[in-house]
């Protein structure tokens, strides 16, 4: 009987055998593809960040976040979720900034991530404090606060090597010129974005712990 029809019979019984295997590739096939599509995604975006960095960021945050001047903050380092979170500020205005309105004006949502990224994948340049006796009242202050006034400990919030986390940014290595200005512009309401904590401690500084913990924090 197999012999009358060889070819219909030969096609049955080949059908479910190679079914297994073919499917099972299939899935592995659409499961590496996965894999691939998502890291040349991350790899897509890494390149994205590295072109819009290299167009405009690096005139005033220097090509890897280090900053070209102390005139500009840091990047580098930096949590990537706090970088977006600034960058959408930014955009819609919720943060008031000299240059950034501009800078942020056409990122989208996906490219803040990615330049977020980008500059928390960079080393943070360490310079030794310009003046000790003044970075020693700032480690003082930075990691008991000042209890006669009120002042809370900094480290409570920003970790004791003022690292940070995905919500509160790192703040070691960061130009004390900048750290300075933004603690001043948090006491006057100019940084206006999420600033109602920082705002009652900085009210309760002086201008001496002010310069004081941005020195000190400069050269963590
Ligand atoms: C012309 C100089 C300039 C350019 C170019 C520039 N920035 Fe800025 N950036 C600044 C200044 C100045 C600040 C400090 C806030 C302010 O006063 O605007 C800042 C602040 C930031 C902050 C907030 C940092 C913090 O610690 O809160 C981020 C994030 C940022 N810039 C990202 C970028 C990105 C990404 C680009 C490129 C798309 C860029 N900047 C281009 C000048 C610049
Ligand atoms: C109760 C928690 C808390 C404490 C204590 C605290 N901070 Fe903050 N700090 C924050 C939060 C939250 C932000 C982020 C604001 C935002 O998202 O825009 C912030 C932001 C900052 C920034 C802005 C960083 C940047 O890159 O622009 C500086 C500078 C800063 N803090 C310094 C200090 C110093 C100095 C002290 C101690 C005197 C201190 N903070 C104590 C919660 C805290």
């Amino acid at each position: 009987m197999g012999g009358g029809k060889p070819g219909a019979h030969g096609v049955r019984l080949m059908t479910p055998r190679a079914r297994g295997p073919a499917a099972l590739h299939r899935v592995l096939a659409a499961l590496l593809g996965l894999v691939v599509a998502g890291a040349s995604w991350a790899q897509a975006d890494e390149a994205r960040a590295k072109k819009i960095v290299s167009g405009v960021c690096f005139l005033c945050h220097g090509a890897e976040g280090e900053s070209s001047s102390e005139m500009f903050p840091r990047l580098a380092g930096q949590h990537w979720e706090y970088t977006a979170k600034q960058l959408a500020n930014f955009q819609s205005g919720k943060r008031k900034g000299t240059a950034m309105g501009d800078m942020a004006a056409k990122l989208t949502p996906d490219e803040m991530v990615a330049l977020g990224k980008y500059f928390e994948k960079m080393a943070v340049p360490a310079e030794p404090a310009k003046d000790s006796d003044l970075a020693a009242v700032g480690k003082y202050v930075y990691h008991n606060g000042n209890k006669y006034s009120g002042v809370p400990a900094c480290a409570g919030c920003h970790g004791p090597q003022a690292l940070g986390t995905a919500s509160l940014p790192r703040l070691a290595g960061q130009y004390a010129v900048y750290t300075e200005a933004q603690l001043k512009q948090f006491s006057t309401r100019e940084r206006n974005n999420d600033n109602a904590v920082m705002h009652t401690i900085v009210g309760k500084m002086t201008a001496l712990e002010i310069a004081a913990v941005a020195q000190y924090l400069g050269a963590k």
